[in-house]
């Protein structure tokens, strides 16, 4: 079939849905007009688009830590320690690998292994070998809105068994999932799953039921990543995700600790995503942002990785904006992290942005500049997408993404084309050492490569081993 991004019928959603509840026998607890009725119950605290709304009224950024552990006493144990001895305001569900690459017999065995064994075997809450029964049950036995890190081009039964649990926020990229998840996975799966999300979603929406989705955009990347992709990212994500009918979007800014150009970028995000989504009809969506942490190698050491953890609180905190920040903690560069860690990492965030409290980084002509090419760079993808699709954005990203004009630097699929290269400057800006075929200007070219001799000079290095550090550590130490 070819895939276009008008909204789908109610006979294809159905279909899908009937498919999707198929995969795994949990799936027959999920009744959708049964599961209208549960989400009229559940108070507006413990939904995420509700309290995202309070966040922005107030100019408070959410707190949400990472967490999943097999057992669901254990799960729930965590999630209340989390909540009660690390003041989470948003509490997750990290399903398993096994859950997210669609193998629920070998989560489910991993469950019973994991309660034979008396710890975690899984890296994450089997959510589909659960089903909705216990998935509810811990749902209700926290005090706080759940999100589920559904980061995988295969989240359609685990994403509609945790909305159907009462959970209001779940991950979903058409692009973004595809291109950071898999490598090669085809096209066509990442678009059906991310618009059948859409659909229910818009679908639930419709009767009145507040589900917010986030786009991961390339902070799932790993890496180093560049504001302008990350945008373009949210915006094709997102505009695919609205014209299925889902209402409350979310996008991820990935910082890389350069206060400048990541409060640049989250200006830049926030203005352009509500400009082409306005643009596309979609006036009425609400859009939030997530600002996510470095989601490359952390330090094995714990101190090294607080600090990093307390610099990204600092921007979100100058930035003021992002209704929700994720969370990360001392252990991450070690493995798993333990409830403890991920309570430390809870009230270190919390104490940097209550001293941070009150205080913006006001606009300066360095703000203004790099905000520039922030928007040129987004805007010259954009504008292709546009002309490729004649009208329908995601044939146009699709035609874009095969030839290069828009990629995704780093991304593990093989449908990005992988000739972006990054580099950061001597501030620890990102910069393009290479455009592959992204349609910039001759200024935009220009611009990264002045900063990136700028570096050269201070550090009197080759260019290459510069990029070598850059992938291998947040940012390695200078000789
Ligand atoms: N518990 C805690 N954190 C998790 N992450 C993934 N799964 C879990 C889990 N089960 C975190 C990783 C990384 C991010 C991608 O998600 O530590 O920070």
């Amino acid at each position: 079939m070819k895939l276009t991004i008008d909204k789908w019928n109610d006979h294809r959603f159905q279909r899908v849905l009937n498919e999707t509840l198929s995969q795994y026998p949990t799936g027959k607890e999920v009744d959708l007009d049964e599961v209208v009725e549960y989400h009229r119950t559940i108070p507006k605290h413990k939904i995420v688009p509700e309290v995202f709304e309070e966040a922005r009224n107030h100019g408070r950024t959410l707190l949400n830590p990472r967490a999943g552990v097999a057992d669901l006493e254990e799960m729930i144990d965590l999630l209340l320690t989390l909540q009660d001895a690390g003041g989470a305001d948003l509490l997750p569900i990290n399903p398993d690998s096994y859950t997210r690459t669609e193998q629920f017999e070998k989560a489910k065995t991993g469950l019973e292994d994991s309660i034979a064994a008396g710890r975690s075997l899984l890296n994450g809450f089997p959510v589909v070998a659960h089903g909705v029964k216990n998935c509810r049950k811990l749902f209700e036995a926290v005090d706080r809105p759940i999100v589920t890190r559904s980061v995988t081009p295969r989240a359609r039964l685990l994403c509609t068994m945790v909305i159907a649990s009462g959970i209001t926020e779940i991950c979903v990229g058409a692009l973004s999932n595809l291109l950071c998840m898999e490598y090669d996975l085809p096209v066509e799966y990442s678009i059906e799953n991310a618009q059948y999300l859409g659909r229910l979603v818009g679908w639930l929406n419709e009767r009145g039921i507040k589900i917010a989705i986030e786009s991961v955009t390339t902070a799932a990347a790993g890496t180093l990543s560049a504001p302008s992709i990350a945008i373009v990212s949210g915006i094709v994500d997102s505009l695919i995700l609205a014209y299925q009918g889902a209402g409350y979007l979310s996008v991820a800014f990935p910082p890389m600790h350069n206060f400048v150009q990541d409060i640049a970028g989250l200006r830049t995000q926030r203005r352009l995503t509500r400009d082409y989504l306005d643009r596309f009809g979609f006036k009425d969506v609400v859009l939030s942002q997530n600002l996510h942490q470095w989601n490359g190698p952390f330090p094995a050491c714990k101190h090294s990785s607080l600090g990093l953890i307390a610099v990204i609180s600092s921007i979100a905190s100058m930035y003021g904006e992002a209704e929700q920040m994720m969370v990360k903690t001392g252990e991450e560069g070690l493995g798993v992290p333990s409830k403890e860690a991920n309570v430390e990492g809870l009230i270190l965030c919390r104490q940097v942005m209550n001293l941070l409290r009150g205080q913006k980084l006001p606009d300066s002509e360095e703000i203004r500049e790099e905000s520039r090419f922030i928007e040129m760079e987004a805007k010259s993808i954009l504008n292709k997408i546009v002309e490729f699709g004649e009208g329908d954005v995601l044939q146009g990203a699709l035609k874009a993404l095969e030839l290069g004009v828009y990629e995704y630097p780093y991304g593990v699929s093989k449908h990005t084309l992988g000739k972006v290269i990054l580099i950061r400057d001597a501030a620890g800006a990102v910069r393009f050492h290479d455009i592959g075929n992204l349609p910039f200007s001759p200024e935009i070219v220009a611009y990264h490569r002045e900063k990136i001799e700028q570096r050269k000079a201070l550090e009197n290095r080759e260019e290459y081993l510069m990029m070598i550090d850059d992938i291998r550590e947040v940012r390695a130490f200078l000789k």
